[in-house]
Parts: structure tokens; sequence; C-alpha cells
């Protein structure tokens, strides 16, 4: 259970103004097995795979062990209430690039800009403390609303992979993203921002 709300400002590793990114902890795991197995996540995400409580105990510790990859919890201020998860994976730091995601279970917080800041923090730290370069999404073609989102945050679309994955009984494209550190620049407060907004 999530420590109960004091009404103190929670610091976590990445912070913004209305949500804050830490680890992922145990506590949190019933959210990503959550977003594992929802049918319509699956659909939106491509994912596969079942995840039970012993299998998502096993992806902390992989997640934990492994270099390539930065996880964190998404968690709102009010009421610490972990939305959903966000992250870095397939770090190659001799390419100074990584694959990003952004997956927010709760319906009811989508298309109120906890997307938005979410990734504008992971991005602030993947260009600045870690000097990546080149960061990259894959989007299933029919999620509409991811692929303006990351339009939004500057990704750029550079090509499909045509039947590139396979979900729900049938083939979808998956349309290639990214974003390189030249296509930003930060703001007051640290934000990134697409040139020209
Ligand atoms: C995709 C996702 C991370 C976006 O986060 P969000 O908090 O809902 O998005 P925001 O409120 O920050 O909105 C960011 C932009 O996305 C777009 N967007 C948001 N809701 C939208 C909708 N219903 N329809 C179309 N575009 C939408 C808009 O361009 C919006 O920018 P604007 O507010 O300036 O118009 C979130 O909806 C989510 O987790 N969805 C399910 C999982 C998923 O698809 N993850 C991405 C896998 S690649």
């Amino acid at each position: 259970m999530p420590e109960p709300y004091t009404g103190e400002p929670r610091v976590g590793f990445l912070n913004g103004e209305r949500l804050y990114l830490r680890p992922v902890e145990p506590d949190d795991l019933p959210v990503m097995m959550r977003i594992a197995n929802d049918p319509e996540l699956r659909g939106l995400t491509g994912g596969v795979r079942p995840m039970s409580r012993s299998g998502a105990d096993a992806w902390l510790a992989s997640i934990e062990a492994d270099p390539a990859r930065l996880w964190f919890a998404v968690v709102l201020r009010e009421r610490d209430r972990v939305i959903g998860e966000a992250g870095l994976l397939r770090i190659f730091h001799e390419w100074r690039a990584a694959d990003m995601t952004v997956i927010l279970a709760d319906r009811s917080s989508w298309g109120k800009g906890y997307g938005t800041e979410a990734a504008n923090l992971v991005i602030e730290h993947a260009f600045g403390a870690l000097s990546l370069h080149r960061l990259a999404v894959g989007v299933v073609a029919a999620n509409a609303r991811a692929i303006r989102f990351w339009e939004s945050l500057g990704f750029q679309r550079e090509g499909i992979q045509r039947d590139g994955c396979f979900s729900a009984g049938r083939f979808h494209d998956f349309i290639m993203m990214s974003l390189l550190s030249t296509d930003h620049r930060p703001t007051r407060k640290g934000q990134l921002h697409p040139h020209g907004r």
C-alpha cells in the first residue's frame, strides 16, 4: 500500500510540478501488471505477454540489474498515486541512443498533460545527465493518441515497419519516431519544447 498522503511535498528521482518519477517499488507492481494484462492497453502498446505477480517480481529484478534500462513509476503528487510507468530501454551509450516509453495505466489520467510532464522529465534526464543524443519510440499505427502525443513532444516520424507488430489477431504497421537532442532547447522551467513552439 502507498504511504498515506500527508500533504508534504514528495521528492522523486525526477521531479515535475504535478508528478514525480521514482524507482519502481514492489508495491507498485499491480499497476505494471494491469498495464501488461489489460486487453485495451495491450492493443495500444503491442504487449503480448501476461504478467503474474511472480513474473512481475522477476521483471522488477531484471530491470534493476539491466544497465540498458532505466525505469520509473509515474507518481501523482496528489495522494501520492502511481498512475503508470516511464523510462528508457536499450540504452546504448556508445551511440548515445535509447528507446523510450510512457504508459499511463489509469484511463482517467489520460489527456490531462501527465504523459507530457512525465515524458519531459525523462527526455530532460536523457539529454542532460545521461548525455544521450537520440531517443526513439515505436508506436502501433492504430494508436493515434500516442502518435499525436509523441509528435507534440517533438518526435518526428522516420519510418514504418510494415506489419511490424502482431497483436489482437492481426498485423499492424509499427510507426518509428525519434527525437534528437538538437531538436530541442530547454525552457526557463527546465522543460523541453520543440523549436518554434
Ligand atoms: C499516450 C499517453 C502516454 C499520453 O499521455 P497523456 O497524459 O494522455 O497525454 P497528454 O494529456 O500529455 O497530451 C499530450 C498530447 O497527446 C495528444 N493527445 C492527448 N489526448 C489525445 C486524444 N484523446 N486524442 C488525440 N490526441 C491526444 C495531444 O496532442 C496532446 O497534446 P495537446 O494537449 O497539446 O493537444 C497516454 O495516453 C497513455 O499512456 N496511453 C496508453 C498507453 C500508450 O499508448 N502509451 C504509448 C505507447 S507508444
